[in-house]
């Protein structure tokens, strides 16, 4: 049922998990910090840790393992949450060799200082069949040693799925994390995701800001009172997928996940399905 105006102007923050594969559970909402460096960086994730986020989602590429760590450490050491109510994501850069991702991810968990890495991916599906085989037999033993909890890809179409399901892993993959949102809603690799029981998380849902101006977001953003990218956020959401806003300005932190106030009805939800168009706005490297 769709919310037309809010009921109250105190933010509903959308804190709920998903269950995954593994028995884990994964926050819906978690925040981006690709090209967050800095103090800028140690005020996003402040902000958001402060505002109901619980889930960040780094990559060795960001190179920000660290600050996202001091911070999380600062954050938890004056608050009553402990190590466990947070959900830190790491990805491995390329898929060199069974050492170089060990290594990447004794290296995440130094830098971090998390003592161990909630989820941890394949960045990319580059580098052929046998490194991609190769780099997850060490996610998978990174799981066994304690070092992560649950193992993932990003960016695998259906064929590199395929080819990892059929190489009968010890773990299969719990998650693979895609570029998602109406304007690309990738429904092929999507489905195949579903049917594996691999949940599915949503990069770059804003489009990088690139379709704001669509009549459609326009249109409905004002029929539910809301902005475009709660609407995008709200497509995200509704499709049973994680999603990972990034911004590093508080106004923005906070609005991105106070969008448990109102929800897209089925129709709608269809006119935004409508606007696939393939765009790609991220490299496979992000
Ligand atoms: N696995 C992969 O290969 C991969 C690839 C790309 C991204 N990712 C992950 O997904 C995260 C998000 O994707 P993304 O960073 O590519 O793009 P995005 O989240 O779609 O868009 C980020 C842009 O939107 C702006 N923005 C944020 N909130 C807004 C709001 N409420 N209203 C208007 N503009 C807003 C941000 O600016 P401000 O910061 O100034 O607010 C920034 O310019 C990344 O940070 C990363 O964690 C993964």
């Amino acid at each position: 049922m769709a919310e037309l105006t809010r009921t109250t102007s105190r933010p509903q923050p959308v804190t709920q998990s998903l269950e995954l594969n593994t028995g884990h559970t994964i926050p819906q909402i978690q925040l981006g910090v690709y090209l967050t460096e800095g103090q800028e960086c140690h005020r996003a994730v402040r902000t958001a840790l402060e505002v109901g986020y619980r889930g960040i989602d780094s990559a060795e590429w960001y190179c920000n393992e660290h600050q996202i760590g001091a911070t999380l450490t600062e954050f938890l050491a004056s608050s009553p949450l402990s190590r466990t109510d947070i959900f830190f994501t790491s990805k491995v850069q390329r898929n060199i060799s069974y050492d170089d991702t060990r290594a990447s991810i004794r290296q995440c968990i130094r830098l971090s200082q998390m003592g161990y890495v909630d989820l941890y991916m394949l960045h990319t599906p580059k580098g052929g069949r046998e490194k991609r085989l190769e780099c997850w037999r060490a996610l998978e033993d990174a799981v066994e040693s304690g070092e992560v909890r649950t193992i993932g890809v990003s960016n695998f179409g259906v064929e590199e799925l395929r080819e990892l399901l059929e190489s009968k892993p010890r773990i299969g993959p719990a998650v693979n994390q895609l570029e998602l949102h109406p304007f690309n809603t990738q429904s092929e690799v999507v489905q195949f995701c579903r049917d594996n029981n691999i949940l599915v998380s949503a990069y770059s849902p804003f489009a990088r800001g690139r379709r704001f101006d669509n009549p459609t977001i326009v249109e409905l953003s004002e029929k539910y009172g809301c902005s475009g990218a709660q609407l995008l956020l709200r497509w995200s959401l509704q499709k049973g997928f994680v999603v990972l806003p990034k911004s590093v300005q508080p106004n923005r932190i906070l609005s991105n996940v106070d969008v448990g106030w109102f929800e897209i009805g089925a129709e709608d939800m269809e006119r935004l399905d409508g606007l696939d168009e393939g765009l790609t706005t991220a490299s496979h490297q992000e």
